[in-house]
């Protein structure tokens, strides 16, 4: 995700800024960039790599001397992370820079409209569009011309403004992207978050949505969506710098665990516009009709995506879907050819099976899409088409926002191709696409279950070993969080077809045995109820996850969790959240090592 920082003080402010984007850093970003006022126009640096080259190319920022300043640590999305389209960018005229956090939907009009105007681009960019907007509002006042510009953006922006004829002066706005002030003596700051701004003050004023600010060495002035003055209390932070990269949070597996709302958020908006699709697969119609099957493959939780995924796509779109273990599929290939559609999941985009098995796909002429977070990564670059999750960077070695904004792009696949074809009516897909649209809202209800969860973990993590039961999609949810308690909790944890139970691996619940049923499909809860009260009779402690209108059917559980309810294609994306925040509490109580995990590597880049 990117990363902003502005500076306007006394000091040099380019070491300043250099200072600031290293602490961002672990945000994740492919290029960087910094523009710092001087007597005659504005002095830009920028990278294609690492912060470390920029301050190198800068002599540590001595190359560029002034005392204000903005910078950037881009995370591609429009356009390949090269160093014109790294931040700041600047208008026709180099006297606006803008440096952008966010994502501009109706940037393609926008830079249309511009270009008719005779306005020539210099790079791919979203952000590009706002600097020539500044420029074109520019009637002598910054401010009101960055009110101006922001009002025809649709999307999200944390901008950082600066121009070259008003010394000491910064201008920052903000709009569903985060954006935070830093009180001073004789300096202030704004950054994406505190950890750039602890090491310089305590003293920080979040902006809210819509506001802009105006910053100079010795004022901040808050202004509201329609320029009223706002005048807000600044909070004290009181974080070390460690806390400070967490958010606040204890562990980097709760931070992204609770940031699972935005991050869906970002992967769903710009595919969804008030319930329209936006095609943005990048397929044609003649492709994908002439597809007869599809195949998902990926490996860990990206493979239980795909699991829970399946069911989406297979009603949606009427077509046969498997899903296979990469590390499988590769030497044990099924008759493939262009006829059918290998969806690859990763998180990362650099896991060796994975990358194998794109390579063998392709090799027998399958049509390949990659479902990835990371811009840029080998898997990325290398299926026939590439679908973002735009999750932003994923630190703890466990996946949580990754696994969820994978099953939700799945989703919105099922859904887009399913429409393509003809497979659904407009109304339906209509009807879907608003589910889809509300289910980061239902994912923040789901994580308010935090402190219940908290209060489950010790009860279903005393015992050596714990079940996961469901049947169809609830088993694939139980799959990812059983996974979850083993990686991060350090036991043993099965998931297990409820329906199979009785056919073996009963034979292994004894009095006080732990199980979390999941039994949210209504069209098999009576069936789940059976398998449970059988786990019940020999003593069996359950805890079930479902639907607040299964609630009396499911009354014979100890412990009952009732989830927010979606369409039932929909609902594992929000079984599995509670179930990551079980592990994650069991963890913690167990004393593990949780955001890195024994034995486990963020990036498997090993067969
Ligand atoms: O980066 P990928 O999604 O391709 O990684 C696949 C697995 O290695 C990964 O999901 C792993 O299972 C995680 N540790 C799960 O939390």
């Amino acid at each position: 995700m990117c990363g902003i920082v502005g500076y306007t003080g006394r000091q040099a402010a380019a070491p300043l800024l250099l200072q600031g984007l290293q602490q961002l850093e672990y945000r994740g970003y492919d290029s960087a960039g910094l523009a710092v006022q001087q007597p005659g126009g504005l002095a830009v640096a920028k990278t294609s790599g690492r912060i470390a080259s920029l301050a190198e190319q800068t002599d540590g920022g001595a190359a560029l001397p002034g005392v204000c300043g903005i910078g950037h640590t881009r995370w591609a999305t429009h356009g390949a992370p090269t160093r014109q389209n790294a931040h700041p960018q600047l208008s026709g005229d180099g006297r606006f820079a803008v440096v952008h956090n966010g994502i501009i939907e109706n940037y393609l009009a926008l830079r249309q409209e511009l270009e008719g105007e005779g306005v020539r681009f210099r790079s791919q960019t979203d952000t590009e569009v706002i600097a020539h907007l500044i420029q074109k509002y520019h009637r002598g006042d910054l401010l009101a011309a960055v009110r101006q510009a922001v009002d025809r953006l649709q999307g999200s922006y944390a901008l950082g403004v600066l121009w070259a004829d008003a010394p000491g002066v910064v201008v920052a706005a903000r709009r569903a992207s985060p954006l935070i002030l830093g009180l001073g003596q004789g300096e202030n700051f704004f950054a994406s978050d505190v950890t750039a701004l602890v090491a310089h003050t305590r003293q920080v004023l979040p902006l809210e949505d819509g506001e802009l600010a105006l910053l100079t060495s010795d004022q901040v002035r808050v202004f509201g969506p329609s320029g009223e003055p706002v005048c807000r209390e600044p909070q004290r932070v009181d974080w070390s710098l460690e806390q400070a990269e967490k958010g606040g949070f204890a562990h980097f597996m709760l931070k992204e665990t609770m940031e699972q709302p935005a991050a869906l958020r970002a992967a769903l908006a710009p595919r969804l516009d008030r319930g329209r699709l936006q095609p943005d697969a990048g397929f044609s119609l003649p492709e994908l009709r002439q597809l007869r099957r599809i195949c998902i493959t990926a490996c860990g939780s990206s493979y239980y995506a795909g699991c829970a995924g399946r069911y989406s796509l297979e009603a949606l779109c009427r077509l046969p879907v498997e899903v296979e273990l990469a590390s499988e599929l590769r030497y044990d290939l099924p008759r493939l050819g262009p006829d059918t559609l290998v969806i690859l999941l990763s998180q990362s985009g650099e896991t060796a099976d994975t990358l194998a098995a794109l390579r063998e796909v392709r090799r027998q002429g399958a049509r390949t899409l990659a479902i990835v977070n990371v811009v840029g990564s080998s898997l990325a670059v290398q299926a026939d088409h590439t679908l973002y999750t735009w999750a932003g960077p994923e630190i703890a070695v466990a996946t949580t926002k990754g696994y969820t904004t994978q099953l939700g792009v799945l989703y919105w696949f099922a859904l887009y191709a399913a429409q393509a074809l003809g497979r659904i009516g407009p109304e339906e897909a209509a009807r879907l696409a608003g589910e889809l649209e509300a289910l980061p809202r239902k994912l923040e209800q789901t994580l308010a279950l935090a402190p219940r969860m908290e209060q489950l973990a010790p009860l279903y993590s005393a015992r050596p070993s714990v079940f996961y039961i469901g049947r169809s999609a609830d088993y694939a949810a139980a799959l990812e969080g059983a996974l979850k308690m083993k990686e991060v909790a350090y036991l043993h944890a099965e998931a297990y077809p409820a329906g199979e139970l009785k056919h073996g691996t009963i034979a292994l619940v004894e009095p006080g045995q732990p199980v979390v049923a999941l039994c949210c499909g209504r069209r098999i809860a009576e069936k789940t109820l059976n398998n449970l009260l059988e786990l019940k009779a020999r003593g069996a402690r359950v805890l079930a996850l479902t639907l607040e209108d299964l609630r009396g059917l499911l009354a014979p559980a100890e412990d009952l969790v009732c989830l927010p309810e979606t369409d039932p294609l929909f609902q594992p994306l929000l079984e599995v959240p509670p179930l990551q925040l079980l592990a994650y509490y069991a963890a913690r109580a167990r004393g593990c090592d949780i955001d890195k995990p024994r034995n486990l590597a963020k990036s498997v880049t090993v067969e």
